[in-house]
C-alpha cells in the first residue's frame, strides 16, 4: 500500500541560481496549504548528510520572492557520487520523518536525487534551477531569464565604451557546456559573432568574418563568447584575433555576476509554478521525476531523461544571427 506524505524536505544544490527563493516559497506555501509539514534542509547535499534541518511554515519565507541567491544556501557535494554518501543522506531524511524530497538545483543535483530514488523509498521531485538552461525537460529553468537580463545589461555597457574606442570586446559568459546564455545574450545584445559549444568554429573564419565586418563599415564589435567553448580559451582567441587582424581587443569575463541579483518577473512566477507542480507531484505519488514547462504545459520528465537527452538551439538563432549582424 503506498505511504501517505505527511512532511516533506526541500534542498538547493549546485549553482545558485535567481528564482530559487520564489520556488522555495511556493513549495513551503503550497506544503502549508495542502496540511503538510515541512523541513528547509540547509546547504544542499552537505547539509542533508550533517542533518541541517529546519522546521518551515508559511511565514519561514516572507519576503524572499524578490531575492537572489538562495536562502537555504546551496554546496556541491562529492559525496552524493558514492552509495556510501548517499545512504548517509537517505537515512538522514527518514530520521526525520520526511517521505518526500524536492530538488531545486541542476543536472548534477538531478543525478545524485536520481539514485536516490532508486535506492530508497523516499520520493524525489525535481525543480530545474540553474542559469544554464541546459535541462532537457522544460524550455526554459529557473535563473535563465534573470542571467540573460544581467549579461544583457553588462553588453550594453560594454558597448558604449568599445564604439568610443573602435575595439573588439570579447565577453565571456557562462553556461557550462552549454550556449544558451551565450546565444541568447548575443543575439539580444547585438553581438556581431557568437561561440557556443554546439557550433564548431574555425578561428580563421571568425576573423575573416571581422575582416568583412570592418569593410562593410563597423568600427568596433562585440564577440560573446560561452565559457565551455570549445576553442582554445577566450583569452587564446583575443590574442590570436588580435594578432591576425592587427586591432586592439579587450576581454570581458562577466563570470558569478550572472548568477546574482533580483529575479525577474518571469523567473518569479515559473518558480512559483514549478513549486507548487513539485508539491502537488509528490501529493500524487510521482517520484524520480523533475517537473517543467513546456509551449506553456506543465509537464513531468522522468529524471533520467533531464540529463540524458540533450536540449536543442532554436535553430532560428544560427540561421538570422548573420543576417542580424550586417
Ligand atoms: O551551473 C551554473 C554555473 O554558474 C555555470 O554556468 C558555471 O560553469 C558554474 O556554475 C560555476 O560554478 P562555481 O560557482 O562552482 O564556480
Amino acid at each position: 500500500m503506498k505511504k501517505q506524505l505527511k512532511k516533506l524536505g526541500v534542498l538547493t544544490s549546485g549553482g545558485d541560481a535567481p528564482g530559487m527563493n520564489a520556488a522555495i516559497r511556493a513549495i513551503v506555501r503550497s506544503a502549508v496549504y495542502n496540511g503538510l509539514e515541512v523541513t528547509g534542509i540547509h546547504r544542499g547535499y552537505t547539509g542533508l548528510i550533517n542533518g541541517e534541518f529546519q522546521k518551515f511554515n508559511g511565514r519561514s519565507v516572507a519576503n524572499i520572492i524578490q531575492k537572489g541567491g538562495t536562502i537555504l544556501e546551496t554546496s556541491r557535494c562529492n559525496d552524493m557520487f558514492t552509495v556510501e554518501g548517499r545512504k548517509k543522506a537517505i537515512d538522514a531524511l527518514k530520521a526525520e520523518g520526511i517521505g518526500g524530497c524536492i530538488v531545486i538545483g541542476g543536472n548534477g543535483s538531478f543525478r545524485a536525487a536520481t539514485a536516490m530514488s532508486e535506492e530508497s523509498d523516499v520520493a524525489f521531485i525535481g525543480v530545474p534551477g540553474t542559469i544554464d538552461n541546459d535541462i532537457w525537460g522544460t524550455d526554459y529553468t529557473i535563473g535563465f531569464n534573470t542571467a540573460v537580463n544581467t549579461a544583457l545589461d553588462a553588453i550594453d555597457r560594454i558597448r558604449d565604451t568599445a564604439s568610443a574606442f573602435e575595439r573588439i570586446f570579447f565577453v565571456e559568459v557562462m553556461g557550462r557546456k552549454s550556449g544558451f546564455l551565450a546565444i541568447t545574450v548575443g543575439l539580444a545584445g547585438g553581438a556581431e559573432q557568437i561561440i557556443i559549444p554546439e557550433i564548431k568554429m574555425d578561428i580563421e573564419d571568425l576573423c575573416q568574418n571581422l575582416r568583412e565586418s570592418f569593410k562593410r563599415g563597423k568600427t568596433s564589435s562585440i564577440i560573446v563568447v560561452a565559457e565551455g567553448n570549445t576553442m582554445e580559451g577566450t583569452i587564446n582567441i583575443a590574442k590570436y584575433v588580435e594578432m591576425r587582424l592587427k586591432v586592439e581587443s579587450r576581454l570581458c569575463t562577466l563570470g558569478h555576476i550572472q548568477r546574482g541579483g533580483s529575479p525577474t518577473a518571469r523567473d518569479r512566477i515559473l518558480a512559483s509554478f514549478l513549486g507548487i507542480a513539485a508539491v502537488e507531484g509528490l501529493l500524487n505519488g510521482k517520484n524520480g521525476t523533475s517537473v517543467g514547462e513546456i509551449n506553456g504545459a506543465l509537464v513531468y520528465t522522468p529524471f533520467k531523461d533531464t540529463w540524458e537527452k540533450k536540449k536543442e538551439i532554436d535553430e532560428r538563432y544560427l540561421k538570422y544571427m548573420p543576417i542580424l549582424s550586417l
